[in-house]
């Protein structure tokens, strides 16, 4: 059995990595970098995006809370949903203003998110 804090361990590292990995995209978006373009800038934040959904749904399993039934988790996967529907416009939006829109949307929803995370609650303000 797996050691519960080493998994979240290994999901807050993930959710570090992932704002770590779309800044830096973002980054190549605002310089129209053609490196964002590339195989592996898009396929290595897939792997960690994977890692750090499927240990937060292990994490979810070993605490007996479910999105749908515990309302932190459902705001979190709803969130989530929105951080990837933004962050997807942001680096693939068609004009620079509903990039630039989506991209702080994008923030807004990972601060959310980590914010639910925190308090686990939906409302942590
Ligand atoms: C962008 C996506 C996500 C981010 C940034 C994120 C961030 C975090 C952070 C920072 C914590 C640690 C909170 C603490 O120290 O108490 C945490 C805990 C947790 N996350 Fe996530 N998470 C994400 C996605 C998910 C998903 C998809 C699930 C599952 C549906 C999930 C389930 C959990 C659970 C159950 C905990 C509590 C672990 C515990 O208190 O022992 N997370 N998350």
């Amino acid at each position: 059995m797996i050691d519960h804090s080493l998994i979240k361990l290994v999901h807050v590292s993930c959710a570090g990595l992932s704002l770590l990995g779309f800044t830096l995209r973002a980054i190549l978006m605002l310089k129209h970098s053609p490196l964002l373009k590339q195989q592996w800038v898009r396929t290595v934040p897939h792997l960690v995006d994977s890692t750090l959904f499927f240990s937060g749904l292990w994490l979810a399993y070993n605490l007996h809370q479910y999105p749908g039934t515990s309302p932190w988790l459902t705001a979190k996967l709803l969130a989530l949903l929105a951080y990837i529907v933004f962050g997807a416009m942001a680096l693939r939006g068609t004009t620079a203003t509903l990039r630039h829109l989506s991209l702080l949307l994008a923030y807004l929803c990972f601060a959310y998110i980590v914010s639910v995370a925190l308090s686990k609650t939906p409302v942590p303000w």
